[in-house]
């Protein structure tokens, strides 16, 4: 079976840090996001993929490649502007037409048994089988009602209390017999969740209900919240290995200086000097090759590749975007985003969700928020 990818939405909720890379290429735990999807297909007993690009794709493209590297047979096709998700698929028809297909949103982190969905779908000779999971606040989502038989009997966009009668989502990950094709326009925007599904309502479509884990990664919260689940191996993925009985992964050479503290559980990536003094974790993830002065804590928080920490900097439940740097004294706290390259100068504090463009400098004092 083959593997649709879709990873051409622009993540405008994840900016600044999609500002400058694709979402799919945006680090977790180190790595690019979609590589776990790449493993997870591969280690699944997919071997063809397709990304469905849009925004942004030479990242995607010259990381991957030919996909020899995660054992896979890769394809790109890029869409000239924006097709929607079923229109995206469409767009990848003549790759995928000549059997059932997976397709996945690019930004879910999951340990979701796609052996047991697909064998799911084959058992209901199903034409299209939609992957659910269970979410606490189903007033956020669209909701999807089976019944006894699995078969999708609607749909409930965003409901009231009152209307709730399900507490299952569609969860990104669809198995499509090649008939769909039939059901979306070429060539223009068009949704599964709104055009392709509530077609099928009585006519194939299944939901398969999951209770693995699972994690739409597109917002900073829950971008953070990834992490966390990480670090707590509440998540199955190729990381969890590195995590000793300690929960401390290093990831290669550190340079841990006599003095400093690591606190678990904590990633931290090749490369990286920790000064005597500093204090790392609980709940960090550092990139490669960062470096973190004496007297500075990091919480909650992720910095990514080629950072620097001066003297006495917090950071606690934010997030600082590649080869960023922060001044002596400054307090990064309460869900900020520091975007790629920005500088920040000594004695600021940035909090309450601020998000720091790219490339931007905050001059020494000039930001209490
Ligand atoms: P936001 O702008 O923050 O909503 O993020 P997004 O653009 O990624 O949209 P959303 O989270 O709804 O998208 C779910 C998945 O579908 C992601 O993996 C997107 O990359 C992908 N996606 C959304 N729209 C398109 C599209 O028009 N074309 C392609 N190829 N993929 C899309």
């Amino acid at each position: 079976m083959k593997a649709v990818i879709l990873v051409g939405g622009q993540g405008t909720r994840l900016r600044p840090l999609t500002l400058t890379t694709p979402k799919p290429m945006v680090p977790l735990a180190n790595k690019p996001f979609v590589s776990y999807v790449l493993e997870r297909l591969r280690d699944h007993g997919i071997s063809e993929v397709v990304f469905s690009m849009g925004y942004l794709p030479d990242g995607i493209k010259s990381y991957f490649g030919d996909g020899s590297d995660f054992g896979l047979k890769v394809t790109y096709v890029t869409e000239d502007r924006p097709l929607g998700t079923a229109g995206a698929v469409k767009n990848v028809e003549e790759y995928v037409r000549d059997g059932d297909f997976l397709v996945l949103n690019g930004d879910i982190l999951t340990d979701l048994d796609l052996r047991s969905l697909i064998d799911y779908h084959n058992s209901k000779d199903a034409v299209g089988t939609i992957a659910l999971t269970p979410v606490e606040d189903p007033t956020a989502y669209g909701l999807v009602r089976t019944g006894e038989d699995g078969a999708v009997l609607g749909f409930l966009e965003k409901p009231s209390w009152d209307q709730i009668n399900t507490n299952l989502i569609n969860a990104g990950t669809y198995v499509l017999k090649s008939e769909v094709f039939d059901l979306i326009p070429p060539g223009r925007e068009y949704s599964f969740e709104r055009g392709v599904f509530p077609q099928l309502v009585g006519k194939g479509l299944y939901g398969y209900r999951s209770d693995s884990y699972w994690m739409d990664i597109g917002t900073p919260e829950k971008y953070l919240q990834a992490h966390y689940d990480i670090l707590e191996k509440n998540v199955e993925t190729s990381v969890s290995d590195c995590l000793d009985q300690d929960f401390v992964c290093m990831q290669g050479e550190v340079h841990l200086e006599a003095g400093a503290k690591l606190v678990p559980p904590v990633i931290i990536g090749e490369g990286c000097v920790i000064k005597a003094g500093a204090r790392v974790g609980r709940m960090a993830i550092i990139g490669a090759g960062c470096t973190i002065e004496s007297g500075s804590v990091v919480e909650e928080s992720i910095l990514q590749e080629g950072c620097t920490l001066e003297e006495n900097v917090v950071v606690r439940h934010s997030i600082i975007a590649r080869g960023a740097s922060v001044g002596k004294g400054t307090i990064v706290a309460g869900g900020a985003i520091i975007g790629e390259g920005a500088r920040v100068e000594g004695d600021n504090i940035l909090t309450n969700h601020v998000r720091i463009y790219p490339g931007t400098v905050i001059r020494e004092g000039s930001i209490k928020f």
